[in-house]
This record gives structure tokens, C-alpha cells and sequence, in this order.
């Protein structure tokens, strides 16, 4: 199916480039980074290394907006700035560098936009703790926050209670300036780019036979040079643009294929579409191309123990419930509660606007399909994926969507508009 379909590529994934330019910055020397996405994100994560000390230079920037990046690594050496880092809409960067910055002799204050200080920040707070790291939150456990590193950090034994790569992650970024040995447990089968950067940056973390976290403190990344893939979360509104078509087709290359990040492609099979996957690369970070070929889709039940897999992705599949006969099912998912908006309330009100039933609960959503869909002005509450989803959803009901914000897809995919009227 592929062979008369032109590929698409997408951006660099932003949860992959975040930790690869954290993990530059920390190191020794300098690191050439390549396809890194230039959506806002990644670019407040630039901003707030910048704001650290750390010297970035873009080299080059094609036509799809990627960057070329020399990263002149701190050995460590970050210095605080005078005043509160703004850290934007990016949930990744302000969790991940909170960690980064708990085990080092700085006070800084980090900060975002409305929808960042609205979201839940205790559970960085609270594992970073056991570092000895005081963070003063803002009443309601929120940004900003007050960050107090400590320096003199003893490696520590941290549970991770919430199903959270950037939990996860903020705690291992942590036990890089820790002293001695820091062993991380409980719920860490979440994405694994940071381990998986680790290692691309000459960290050893490994997992003990209990399946805990192991890293020896402290570690200074090695300088490296390293290419970004496509982002999977990127390319699964457009793999679903032509999974709720029949006939139609979508092929994406150079996407990452983390295994803790393509739960999507079993999903789209679920619901009756043709999926093939090629590998091409084995790297740190492997990828390849994907095919998708529509077709009338079923309902799917997606169970609480897929959510972590499928986060980013569960307002498309509310969607593509939608297009499916009979009811789509998600639950076990409240964290979709806290981010960039509430994504269950969003998803549920652009979803009616356009003529689906959908019934909420506390923990997920039930949609009845295939809908009878009609134009609708859509309340995307700033958030990308929303909006990209429901982008999709008219562009294969062919219907009017009208989105109050389309430019807030720009934190992660600046080009969707035309990448999405790319697809056959
Ligand atoms: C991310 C982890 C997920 C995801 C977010 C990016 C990351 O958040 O939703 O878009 O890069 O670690 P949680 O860790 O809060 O689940």
C-alpha cells in the first residue's frame, strides 16, 4: 500500500528532543543535535537553558522548521538567574527541569502560562523531597514554584506513585547530582526516553532484578551527537485522518517507534484499519515509516492498563470512536483531567458541537458511534491536541470544524495544517 502514497515526514518528537537537550546541557562538551522541532515546547525548554547559562546554537533550519543545534554543555555548572524562568505551556519542561534542578546548589523559580499553573505539582514536589530538596509550591500545589537544589543531595530510595513519565523522569534527572545510590520504584512502565537517553549520553541507569531503577551518583553526561525522530504523537493524527476513511491512505516516515510510545498503531488495528510498520534504524531512539489504510471502523474498549501507553492519544481515539459502530470505551484515564487542559471535558463538549454522543465519567469517556456529524464551532481550550483531533474529525466527516485557537497546534506540530491536507 505504500508505493504510490507520498510520505509525510512530521517534527522531531518533543518528548525525546526535551531530554536530549537537558541531558547536552548537563554535559561535558559540546553536542551536535539534529531534527530538533521548533515548536514552542521545545523552544521554551531552549529558552529555559539559555536562562541557566547554557549556550545554544542553531546552525541551520530547513523548510518544515526542524533545527540543527550545537549545545555547549555546563559540565554541571548551571547558574541561577535573577528572576522566574517561564517555562510556557510545557508541562515536560517544567517537571523535568525541577529535577534537574533539585540535586544542584541553585534557588530558582519556574514558572508558565495559565493552563501550566493550573496543573498538579506536588507529585514532583513530594519524590523529590527524599533528595533533600525543598520546593515551595503556590497555594494549590501549583507554578509557580520555588525551587531550593541541594547540593549536597545523598543518593535515596524514591517510589514513583503516579503513572508519569515526567515523575519519573524529574526523579533520575535528580539522582544524576546525588550522592551515592538512588533506587527508583513503583510505577515506571511509562515512556522510556530518558533511560533510553541516558545511555545515548553515557549514563549508567539500569534495572535491578525488582525491576527498580538503578543510578550511581554523580554522573555527568558525555557530550554526543544525536538525531531526533519524527514524533509518533505528531503522526498519529495524521495516520488517523486516513484510518477513518476507507481507502484512504497515510504513510509517515522517519517517526519514532519507541515501544512505549506506538500503542496507537494496535489500536487503529483494533478498530479495522490496515497498519504497516517498517524499522529502518535500531539507534537509542528506533524509527521507521508507517502505512495506514482506512476502513470501516468498529468500536474498541481501551482498558485502564493500556492508558499510560496511549496518553497523548485518547482524544484522537474519541474521535475515531466516532466514526466506529458502537461504543467506544476509555477509563482508567483521570490524568487526562490535568493536562494542558481537561481533556475530558474538552474532548466531550468539541465532541457534541460536531453532533456525537458522548457520555463522560470521572476517569474516561464512552462515544457512540458512527455519529451523525454537522458543522460545529469548536472550543479547543488552547490545547493541541484537541485541536489537531478535531481537525481530523472534519476533515474525514467532511464537515466545517471551526477551531477558536487554531494556532495553539504550534507547541508541538507548526505545520499541521498542511501536513494534514497532505494525506490521500
Ligand atoms: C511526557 C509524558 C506524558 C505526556 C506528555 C509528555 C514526557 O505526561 O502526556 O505529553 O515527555 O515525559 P505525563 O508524564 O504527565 O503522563
Amino acid at each position: 500500500m505504500t508505493a504510490t502514497t507520498p510520505p509525510i515526514t512530521v517534527p522531531g518528537d518533543k518528548s525525546i528532543a526535551h531530554r536530549a537537550l537537558m541531558l547536552a546541557a548537563l554535559a561535558r562538551g559540546a553536542s551536535r543535535l539534529l531534527n530538533v522541532p521548533a515548536g514552542l515546547d521545545v523552544l521554551s525548554t531552549q529558552r529555559v537553558l539559555r536562562a541557566l547559562g547554557v549556550t545554544i546554537l542553531r546552525q541551520a533550519q530547513d523548510d518544515n522548521g526542524v533545527d540543527e543545534l550545537i549545545v555547549h554543555g555546563s559540565g554541571g555548572a548551571l547558574v541561577a538567574p535573577g528572576t522566574p524562568i517561564d517555562c510556557g505551556n510545557s508541562g515536560t519542561t517544567i517537571r523535568l527541569l525541577a529535577g534537574v534542578l533539585a540535586t544542584r546548589g541553585l534557588t530558582v523559580t519556574l514558572d508558565g502560562d495559565g493552563s501550566l499553573r493550573a496543573r498538579p505539582m506536588r507529585r514532583i514536589a513530594a519524590p523529590l523531597a527524599a533528595f533533600g530538596t525543598q520546593i515551595e509550591l503556590s497555594p494549590g500545589g501549583t507554578a509557580p514554584f520555588v525551587v531550593h537544589g541541594n547540593a549536597h543531595a545523598r543518593g535515596t530510595q524514591v517510589e514513583v506513585v503516579v503513572p508519569s513519565a515526567q515523575v519519573k523522569s524529574a526523579v533520575l534527572f535528580a539522582a544524576l547530582g546525588a550522592h551515592g545510590r538512588s533506587r527508583v520504584t513503583g510505577q515506571l512502565a511509562t515512556r522510556d526516553h530518558t533511560e533510553r537517553l541516558f545511555d545515548a549520553f553515557g549514563i549508567a541507569c539500569a534495572a535491578d532484578e525488582s525491576g527498580a531503577l538503578v543510578v550511581d551518583g554523580p554522573q555527568t553526561p558525555q557530550a554526543t551527537d544525536f538525531s531526533v525522530p519524527g514524533d509518533v504523537s505528531s503522526a498519529a493524527f495524521l495516520l488517523a485522518a486516513a484510518a477513518a476513511v476507507p481507502g484512504a491512505r497515510a504513510v509517515v516516515e522517519d517517526v519514532g517507534l519507541n515501544p512505549t510510545r506506538i500503542a496507537f498503531f494496535d489500536v487503529l488495528r483494533r478498530f479495522g484499519a490496515e497498519v504497516e510498520v517498517h524499522a529502518s534504524d535500531g539507534g537509542p531512539e528506533p524509527r521507521g515509516r508507517v502505512a495506514v489504510r482506512g476502513a470501516v471502523l468498529h468500536a474498541i474498549v481501551v482498558e485502564p492498563a493500556e492508558v499510560p501507553g496511549l496518553i497523548d492519544e485518547l482524544p484522537l481515539i474519541g474521535v475515531l470512536g466516532a466514526f466506529a459502530r458502537g461504543t467506544t470505551v476509555v477509563s482508567g484515564a483521570a490524568e487526562l483531567r490535568v493536562k494542558e487542559s481537561d481533556r475530558i471535558e474538552t474532548f466531550a463538549r468539541a465532541a457534541r458541537a460536531i453532533g456525537v454522543e458522548v457520555e463522560t465519567s470521572e476517569d474516561g469517556f464512552s462515544v457512540h458511534g458512527p455519529a451523525r456529524f454537522h458543522d460545529g464551532a469548536i472550543v479547543t481550550a488552547g490545547d493541541h491536541r484537541i485541536a489537531m483531533a478535531f481537525a481530523v474529525a472534519g476533515r474525514a466527516a467532511e464537515i466545517a470544524v471551526q477551531l477558536d485557537d487554531p494556532e495553539c497546534v504550534a507547541v508541538s506540530f507548526p505545520n499541521f495544517a498542511a501536513a494534514l491536507d497532505s494525506v490521500a
